[in-house]
């Protein structure tokens, strides 16, 4: 298994088969070069995103998600432009530099509405990053929203195989319309993040190849990649969740293939074990994501069950995973933390 880490840290890049029996392999060693490959262009640094849910309503109907249309039972909400200034306000305060607004596909917000709404944050923030992840937009509303000052955009795939992304999607939704967007978002320049779940209903080891495959080509400065974790109100209620020690091999893998990738630690990977996220930045993730969403939303932007720590104040957030990258030797720094080519 050596053999085929050190092939990967050199060259970047393996066979299909290479690449399925790395995913499998429980060699920590595997972990260590990703994590050393990190720290030797990271350092200790690990960068911060402050994550804004500002809207739970979706006009999607995926199978995994808890936001979902069809689920009757969550409680919708919006925030009002001055709410989500706040956030960012409180948060620039705790020395985040970095504001993801993250939502449903709402159609409430307008390319006009979220014009306004990026402009006010560049001005009151200009030291600050934008993050926008709200699904699917055409190439003009991307543009729009690009002028007026976003950075970067978080869209994940979820998968690389049309036959697969038809298996956790409703008809209306294809991976070519998914495809298209990344390529759009990388075209008007933005810093683009994809990604996708593990252990989803129906994937396979060459679905995860597929993945890399795609990542490889697309280029993206992120990818976020997280457990499958079912949610009650879902077609998927019933299916497993997705396995940790794979998700980890999935985020070395990457840091191998790709050093300077942007890689976060997700919300997802701490959810399924209480050292979750340190274990994600001990596998070669250097991106922590803490929520600056109001305390009282928290617990109505539920993607998946039992998502921990609703009702936390940002500061309580920060400073919670600031001690577990200090307890492994890491720090958590006041800075933008674009990509680098
Ligand atoms: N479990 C884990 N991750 C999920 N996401 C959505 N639903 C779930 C779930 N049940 C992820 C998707 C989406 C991102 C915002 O959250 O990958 O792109």
């Amino acid at each position: 298994m050596q053999d085929l880490i050190h092939k990967l840290e050199s060259t970047n890049n393996l066979q299909r088969s290479e690449y399925k029996s790395l995913l499998l392999c429980d060699d920590k060693y595997l972990h260590e070069r990703a994590s050393t490959t990190r720290e030797k262009i990271f350092g200790n640094k690990i960068y911060m995103r402050g994550l804004i849910e500002f809207t739970n309503y979706c006009k999607c109907d995926c199978y995994y998600c808890g936001l979902r249309h069809s689920n009757k039972t969550v409680q919708r909400y919006r925030y009002t432009k001055e709410q989500i200034l706040e956030c960012c306000a409180h948060g620039h305060e705790l020395g985040f530099r970095t504001f993801v607004l993250q939502g449903g596909e709402d159609s409430f917000f307008t390319d006009e509405i979220l014009v306004d709404i990026i402009q006010s944050i560049k001005t009151g923030y200009p030291d600050c990053a934008i993050t926008i992840s709200l699904g699917e937009r055409s190439l003009e509303s991307l543009k729009l929203l690009r002028v007026a000052g976003a950075d970067r955009y978080l869209l994940r795939q979820e998968t690389s195989s049309a036959n697969h992304y038809s298996q956790l999607h409703p008809p209306n939704m294809n991976l070519k319309s998914r495809q298209d967007c990344l390529w759009n978002l990388k075209s008007l320049g933005f810093q683009v993040g994809c990604g996708f779940m593990v252990g989803t209903p129906g994937q396979t080891l060459d679905h995860i190849v597929d993945d890399f495959l795609f990542i490889k080509e697309l280029d993206p400065a992120m990818v976020g990649i997280g457990p499958f974790i079912p949610h009650s109100e879902t077609p998927f209620a019933g299916e497993k969740r997705g396995n940790l020690a794979l998700t980890l091999n999935i985020v070395a893998i990457l840091r191998l293939m790709k050093p300077n990738l942007l890689l976060p630690s997700t919300t997802a990977l701490g959810n399924i074990h209480p050292k979750g996220r340190e274990m994600g930045v001990l596998a070669g993730a250097n991106v922590v994501m803490p929520n600056l969403s109001s305390p009282e939303t928290q617990g109505k932007y539920q993607l998946y069950d039992n998502k921990s720590h609703i009702g936390d104040k940002p500061a309580q957030f920060r400073d919670r995973i600031a001690k577990q990258m200090a307890a492994i030797g890491c720090e958590v720094v006041v800075s933008r933390g674009d990509y680098a080519e």
